[in-house]
């Protein structure tokens, strides 16, 4: 296993937004954090006013500007609520950077199609960024309002495919329909990569897999500690004669595809 450094830090808020219903962006100021951020690690955030909460909420680093970090997030409960009053100036407790991120595409290598359902848009921002070699995001969400960061995948210069279920926004749809659509064109020198929900991530593991193209796939467990001691996050990962739970926090949350037990995957 590859020794990751991350730190343990109280980080300020520099601003705390809603981007669309209730979606928010935070930028957190870290000047020892974000020079080590790679794509597809997260932060392990406790939200200081939360009382009687100790466990830390963890989240996919979506940007990462000079000394400062950001992550886009959902409000689904007690933690990310309270994340969501929070204001510029407030401090917050964040280990970072955590967990084995994306392999980033080299310059003339494969053609990456990168898969975002929902929130999964923010661990796929920093990939495409950094990533020399430009290609095809796939954006897909229940709704138009789930469409995240369209426009910046835009801007830096992909192709970007959105799909809606209900057909609000782009084609309607699943995600993996226009997926499955550019892997029948059987173009050579391909990879995936995907984050969303484990039901999408199973689906799109699935096509890459008909099609003999490789995925990595950022599964994103329940987690308490996030740093390799309560084994809360553990998933079913192929070994050479059989198979063995693997942390997501630590070997994880970044899986290639063909790896994971996806039967024993709830
Ligand atoms: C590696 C990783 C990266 C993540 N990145 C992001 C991100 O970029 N943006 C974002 O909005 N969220 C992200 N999440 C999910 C986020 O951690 C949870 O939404 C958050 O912990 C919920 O905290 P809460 O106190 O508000 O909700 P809780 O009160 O703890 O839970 C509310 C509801 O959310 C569900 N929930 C909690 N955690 C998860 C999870 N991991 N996956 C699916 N459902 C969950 C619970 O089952 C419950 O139904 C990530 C999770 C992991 C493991
Ligand atoms: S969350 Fe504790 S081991 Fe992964």
């Amino acid at each position: 296993m590859l020794a990751v450094p991350m730190l343990e830090q109280t980080v300020q808020i520099v601003s705390n937004e809603r981007d669309t219903d209730s979606y928010f962006r935070l930028v957190l100021r870290a000047p020892q954090i974000a020079p080590l951020i790679q794509p597809g690690q997260f932060a392990h955030v406790r939200v200081l006013p939360l009382k009687g909460a100790l466990l830390r909420r963890p989240f996919s680093i979506f940007q990462v500007t000079g000394d400062t970090f950001s992550i886009l997030y959902k409000t689904v409960g007690q933690g990310t609520e309270a994340l969501a009053r929070m204001g510029s100036g407030e401090e917050l407790s964040a280990i970072a950077p955590l967990g084995h991120g994306f392999t980033v595409p080299r310059r003339g290598g494969e053609t990456p199609l990168l898969v975002a359902g929902g929130y999964g848009m923010a661990a796929m921002y920093l990939l495409a960024q950094r990533s020399p070699q430009k290609g095809i995001v796939f954006v897909g969400g229940r709704r138009r309002i789930d469409i995240l960061c369209e426009k910046e995948f835009e801007a830096l210069g992909w192709d970007v495919r959105t799909t809606t279920e209900d057909g609000s926004h782009g084609e309607k749809g699943l995600v993996t329909q226009p997926l499955l659509k550019e892997l029948k064109r059987k173009a050579p020198y391909r990879k995936v990569f995907a984050c969303g929900p484990t039901g999408m991530l199973g689906a799109v593991g699935k096509i890459a897999g008909e099609f003999n193209v490789p995925a990595e796939l950022s599964m994103d467990e329940h987690m308490c500690c996030g740093v390799g001691v309560c084994l809360t996050c553990v998933i079913p990962i192929k070994t050479g004669d059989g198979w063995e739970y693997q942390r997501t926090c630590t070997e994880g949350p970044v899986f290639d595809a063909r790896e994971v037990v996806w039967e024993t995957v709830k």
